[in-house]
């Protein structure tokens, strides 16, 4: 898959969770696409606009990873060191890694190819559309969004990913078992997941009402997730001083 180069075109009608698309590929980042997008990244049919997917789209993970295996997908994978990090601890599942911005998947690309790992496709499009309609109902074994774009000024704060009609797409698109996982350091970003998934029926809170913190005293947030390499968003995040928070829902 090629899309092209420029603005989000035609505009969506909805509000979306990201600002960028392209950026300039170096020329390592450029010989990783041209090596590996053919074998790597998913060639999805689009829709109104360019990180769209078509609706009627399913995913065949059986087709696509040539086996049957659990399936992770991580949501706005930025640069990848998360889901290759995992996949290479886990090579018995597959990964899924969405993300929107060209240079993000770019680096991607080229560490999963560095690496050689057969179990990581990489997908460029709006997670929205991918866990909303892309990925079949009850066929996804975890979700991970970790350290989503904060939009933390009040005017933007409506752009965040993590709301109510996401939890509903998430949920519908975990097998029973299935399990959402969630880590952000901005605070009022957190007690926001824990609240909005707190009240969504479809999910139950594995550390509801522990680890309380001097922000929220009423907790719900679980101990840092082991499987989750340190990227540069949680460092920075750490190095000013704020506090990470996990979260882990089960799918009811
Ligand atoms: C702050 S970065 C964090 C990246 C990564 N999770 C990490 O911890 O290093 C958030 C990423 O989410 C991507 N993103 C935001 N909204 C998205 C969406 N709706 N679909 C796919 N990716 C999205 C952005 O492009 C950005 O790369």
């Amino acid at each position: 898959m090629a899309a092209a180069e420029g603005p989000e075109q035609p505009f969506r009608r909805r509000t979306v969770s990201f600002s960028r698309l392209d950026g300039r590929l170096n020329a390592r980042h450029q010989g990783a696409w041209d090596r590996f997008a053919g074998e790597l990244l998913l060639d999805v049919p689009r829709g109104e606009a360019r990180t769209s997917v078509d609706p009627a789209y399913r995913l065949d993970a059986a087709a696509t990873f040539g086996r049957t295996a659990p399936l992770v997908v991580e949501v706005g994978s930025g640069a990848g060191d998360a889901v290759v990090h995992a996949a290479a601890a886990r090579p018995e599942a597959d990964f899924l890694a969405v993300e929107v911005y060209r240079p993000g998947v770019a680096q991607t690309l080229a560490k999963v190819g560095a690496q050689g790992l057969t179990n990581v496709r990489v997908v460029q499009a709006d997670a929205v559309d991918v866990v909303g309609t892309m990925l079949p109902r009850g066929s996804v074994e975890q979700v991970w969004v970790f350290f989503p774009d904060p939009w933390h000024k009040s005017r933007h704060v409506k752009r965040r990913l993590v709301t109510p009609e996401l939890a509903e797409l998430v949920a519908g698109c975990l097998a029973p078992q299935g399990l959402w996982r969630l880590a952000t350091d901005w605070a009022d970003y957190a007690v926001q997941m824990r609240d909005v998934t707190a009240a969504s029926p479809h999910f139950t809170n594995r550390y509801a009402g522990r680890l309380a913190s001097a922000h929220d005293p009423r907790g719900g947030f679980a101990p840092r997730f082991e499987g989750r390499v340190m990227t540069r968003f949680e460092r920075k995040g750490l190095a000013v001083g704020r506090q990470v928070f996990d979260l882990v829902l089960d799918r009811a």
